[in-house]
C-alpha cells in the first residue's frame, strides 16, 4: 500500500512516496529558503509563488524517484494545516485536483502530527538516510520542536492522544531564528546558532527559564528578550540600542558565549518538561519531531535526562518534508480513517493538535 504525501505549509514544497507507513521510497524537497534569506525570515507571498512554480515537478520527481506510476499509488495525503494560508492552499488544491483526476482517496493531514510520524520510517532504498532500527511502541511521548511549533503530546495509540502542553508564545525554532538575527548569524538561525555555540561557553551567562501555569507549557519570548538585553549590556549600551546594530558591535567570543548560553537554556526548557512527562506517564518510547530535533544539543541533553535510549530519525526527515505526511497518511488508510472530500477540503491555517 503506497501513499503519495504532499506538504506545502511553509517554505518547502515537498512530495514523497511511503509504503505501509514504514518504507520510504522517495523524498523530494524544494525549498524557497534562499529567496527568504535576504529578508531574514519567510515571506508568505514569495513562498506561495514558489509552491505554484515547483509543485507539479516536485510531485512528478517523487513518483519517478520511487519508480512508481499513478497506478501504484493507493491514496494521496496532504497537509491542510497548520501553516501559512497561501502556502497551504497550493498543496491542498493540487492534492484535491489530483485525487479527482486520478481517482484516489484523499487524506487531510495535520502538519504537527505529521512531524512525529517521520519516526515510523525504518526502511528505505534511498541512499544517505540514517533511520531508526525499529518503530516507536505505544504509549509514546512525542516532543515537537520546530520553527512554528513546540508541543508535548502523549499518544496512547495512533490518533488517540492528549496534548500535554505547548508554547504560549514563540516556538523554540523561532527563538533560535530571532537570536541568530540579534547575533548577526545567517538564516535559518537554528543551525547557525548551533554552530556558533560550539565555540562558546554554555555557562558563561545565566538566562531566565519561563515559569508558566501549565505544567507542560513552554514560553520562549522572555528568553529571547533576555538575550537582547544581555547583548546590549555586553557592549555597554541600554535597552534603547537598536538590535540591528548589535552584530557589528559584538565580538566573536561574545557572540559564541551568548549563542551557547541561549542554546543551553532553550533546550533545557523543553528537556525539563519532557523528563517530567516521562516520569508522570511512563511511555515505552519517546520520539522527537520538527527542525530542532536535529539539534545535537537537544539530543545530548535528552540522552542525559531520560532513562531510555531515544532513537532519532535522519535530519532530512526532521525539517518539513512530504515523507512524514505520506507516513501518517498510510496509517489513516491502514486503520480505516475517513477520507476527505476532494471537492470540499479546506485549509486550516490555525489547526491545533
Ligand atoms: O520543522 P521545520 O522545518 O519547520 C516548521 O515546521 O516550523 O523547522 C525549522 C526550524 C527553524 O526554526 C530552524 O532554525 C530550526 O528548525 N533548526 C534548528 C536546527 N536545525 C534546524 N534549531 C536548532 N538547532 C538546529 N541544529
Ligand atoms: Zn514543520
Amino acid at each position: 500500500m503506497k501513499v503519495l504525501g504532499i506538504e506545502t505549509s511553509c517554505d518547502e514544497t515537498a512530495a514523497a512516496v511511503v509504503e505501509d507507513g514504514r518504507i520510504l521510497h522517495s523524498n523530494v524537497v524544494a525549498s524557497s529558503m534562499d529567496l527568504h534569506a535576504q529578508y531574514g525570515g519567510v515571506v508568505p507571498e514569495i513562498a506561495a509563488r514558489s509552491h505554484i512554480e515547483v509543485i507539479m515537478p516536485v510531485i512528478e520527481q517523487s513518483l519517478e524517484e520511487a519508480a512508481a506510476t499513478w497506478d501504484d499509488i493507493d491514496a494521496i495525503a496532504v497537509t491542510y494545516g497548520a501553516g501559512l494560508g497561501g502556502s497551504l492552499l497550493i498543496g491542498v488544491l493540487t492534492a484535491r485536483t489530483l485525487a479527482i483526476a486520478k481517482q484516489k482517496p484523499l487524506y487531510a493531514i495535520n502538519h504537527v502530527e505529521g512531524h512525529l510520524y517521520a519516526n515510523f520510517l525504518t526502511g528505505t532504498s534511498l541512499p544517505g538516510y540514517a533511520l531508526p532500527a525499529s518503530q516507536p511502541v505505544f504509549p509514546v511521548l512525542g516532543l515537537i520542536v520546530s520553527g512554528g511549533h513546540s508541543q508535548l503530546v502523549y499518544f496512547r495509540d495512533h490518533f488517540d492522544y492528549t496534548l500535554l502542553g505547548q508554547t504560549q508564545d514563540d516556538a523554540i525554532g523561532e527563538a533560535f531564528d530571532k537570536v541568530a538575527k540579534i547575533l548577526g548569524l545567517p538564516y535559518p538561525g537554528g543551525p547557525s546558532v548551533s554552530k556558533k555555540a560550539l565555540e562558546g561557553d554554555p555557562f558563561k551567562y545565566s538566562l531566565p527559564k519561563a515559569r508558566l501555569n501549565g505544567k507542560y507549557d513552554f514560553s520562549f519570548s522572555g528568553l529571547k528578550t533576555a538575550v537582547l538585553r544581555l547583548a546590549q549590556e555586553q557592549i555597554g549600551e541600554d535597552f534603547t540600542f537598536p538590535s540591528t546594530a548589535l552584530p557589528d558591535r559584538l565580538n566573536d567570543l561574545q557572540k559564541a558565549d551568548i549563542a551557547a548560553s541561549f542554546q543551553r537554556v532553550a533546550v533545557e526548557t523543553v528537556v525539563d518538561k519532557a523528563a517530567t512527562a516521562y516520569e508522570e506517564y511512563g511511555p515505552r518510547t519517546v520520539i522527537i519531531g520538527g527542525g530542532v530535533a536535529s539539534s545535537p544539543e537537544l539530543r545530548r541533553q535528552l540522552s542525559g535526562r531520560l532513562p531510555l535510549p531515544v532513537s532519532y530519525t535522519d535530519p532530512k526527515l526532521c525539517t518539513d518534508n512530504g515523507a512524514m505526511i505520506a507516513t501518517l497518511g498510510c496509517y489513516k488508510v491502514m486503520l480505516g480513517a475517513e477520507p476527505a472530500d476532494p471537492y470540499a477540503l479546506d485549509i486550516a491555517p490555525n489547526l491545533s493538535m
